[in-house]
């Protein structure tokens, strides 16, 4: 009779004395001269399991093949381990090699394990116990953010990621087109290019963001949220940028400036939770080797309320710390875009917890935010988050239609491109909010990874699209 696998996680935590098999990826192997021991990892599971192997004649050829990175498959008896560290262990009968690993070539046996280091090996990364535990995270997430919406009655929206519109307005598009680009381009009388020619007759980008589309859904479903890829073509080196970035946009009709921050507030706060109550062990080792507080902040914003500010009166805490003496390298003043070193001041030294930051300028601020009655301000809201910044941007929407075409013709923007868009406004205009998270950003907080780049699997960031 075949033996069932089992998976390393399962098999941890089984009663010795069954039969078993187990498959995966050998960490390390070393022993004595009777003795060899083998770190066995599948992927299920932080934690390996050890196999026990007697040298003998028999064993000897098949020992001699394996090394770390060898993928093995092993058949044996679940016993009681002496050893500290695991309650069992595999004692093997049988062990197949169903890859060898060269030694002298498998880039994770390199004694450099820095972050950089392994981002130019990426595709072998994962097999790290710092990627496995991150990746699994990152799954997890992924899920607890559909169990959030869903249990809450939200409808799951799939917007394009080819689009006409500049959903932000800012610019940072990555063009698509099929034209040949080796050859002379097609132009019209003016000579400018000659998009008709081009594979859906117009010009088209990557989405900066579903938003838009999200709208339309929320003014005729109610609740809806989006969760894809966004692509951001902004020149930004940072360890908080990523040219392609998952982004969770939710929006909502009859939400106002306050409902769309509490449903915000109530999102991270089951986002950490859940990381909490479902990923302890690799939440536990990511502590251990790297951050030491992991733990303790991610509980502490559970149980903390977010403080809810005006940018004015953040702009007036800034300027009495600059007054102080607190060096920031750039520039504090009413109308300034905040930069993070300003988002974490006030997160990490003033109020030393999570700031929502509201009512900011109208022109740092996207063309579709509500504007206020002072004329200055929109209903914008900024999550503010310690070690990052920035982490959720969201507003309650213009829903008045004059309001927001003049805003549009005053950015200079055209308004045919968003004829369907203002739609919205047009037949049966509804106040609505809505908000975007990105997921990396909550991902480098949930983890305590201190690089945006180290928490999706293959980073897309300026020069370097490998794998
Ligand atoms: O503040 P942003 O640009 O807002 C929007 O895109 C709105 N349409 C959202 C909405 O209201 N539906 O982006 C939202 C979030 C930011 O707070 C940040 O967490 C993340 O997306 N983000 C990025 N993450 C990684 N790399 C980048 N280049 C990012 N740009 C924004
Ligand atoms: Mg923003």
């Amino acid at each position: 009779m075949s033996l069932v696998r089992y998976k390393v996680k399962d098999l941890l935590e089984m009663q010795a004395g069954k039969e078993v098999l187990a498959k995966g990826w050998v960490r390390t192997k070393r022993g004595n001269r009777e003795i060899a021991f083998i770190a066995l990892n599948d992927g299920s599971t932080i934690k390996n399991i050890q196999i026990v192997v007697d040298k003998t004649p028999e064993t000897e050829g098949v020992l001699s093949k394996i090394s770390t990175g060898s993928c093995i498959c092993v058949e044996g008896t679940l016993v009681e381990s002496i050893g500290s560290g695991q309650a069992v262990e595999i004692k093997a009968k049988d062990i197949t090699v169903y890859g060898e690993c060269d030694p002298m070539r498998y880039p994770l046996q390199k004694k450099d394990t820095s972050f950089e280091y392994l981002r130019t090996v990426a595709h072998m990364r994962p097999r790290t116990n710092t990627f496995g535990a991150v990746l699994r995270l990152r799954s997890q997430m992924a899920f607890a953010i559909h169990e959030f919406f869903h249990s809450r009655g939200f409808v799951y929206l799939h917007t394009p990621l080819i689009t006409a519109s500049d959903a932000e307005g800012a610019g940072n598009m990555f063009q698509v087109t099929t034209l040949d680009l080796g050859a002379p381009l097609p132009r019209n009388k003016k000579g400018d290019i000659d998009y008709s020619k081009d594979f859906f007759g117009r010009r088209t980008s990557l989405t900066v963001s579903g938003q838009l589309e999200g709208e339309l859904g929320a003014t005729a479903l109610g609740e809806i949220y989006t969760f894809g890829p966004t692509f951001r073509a902004e020149n930004s080196n940072t360890p908080r940028h990523l040219a392609e970035f998952w982004m969770i946009e939710p929006e909502m009709a009859f939400y106002d400036l306050q409902d769309n921050m509490d449903l915000a507030e109530e999102f991270i706060k089951f986002l950490v939770k859940y990381a909490l109550d479902n990923c302890r062990e690799d939440i536990q080792f990511l502590n251990d080797r790297y951050d030491p507080e992991l733990v303790e902040r991610l509980e502490s914003v559970i149980g903390t309320e977010f403080v809810r500010l005006e940018y004015t009166e953040g702009i007036k805490i800034l300027e009495q710390a600059v007054a102080d003496g607190v060096q920031f390298e750039y520039p504090v003043f009413w109308g300034a875009d905040l930069q993070s070193e300003h988002e974490r001041f006030l997160v990490e030294q003033h109020f030393k917890k999570p700031v929502i930051l509201t009512g900011y300028p109208k022109d740092i601020k996207a063309f579709y935010m509500k504007q206020n009655e002072d004329g200055k301000t929109v209903r914008a809201m900024d999550v503010l988050f310690p070690k990052i910044g920035e982490i959720i941007g969201g507003s309650e929407r213009e829903a008045d239609l004059a309001k927001l075409e003049a805003r549009i013709d005053e950015l200079g923007m055209s308004r045919k491109n968003l004829e369907w868009y203002i739609d919205t406004r047009r037949f049966g205009s509804c106040p609505h909010s809505g908000f975007g998270l990105g997921f990396e950003r909550l991902l480098l907080f949930v983890t305590g990874m201190q690089n945006i780049r180290d928490v999706i699997p293959f980073p897309r960031t300026p020069k370097n699209a490998e794998f």
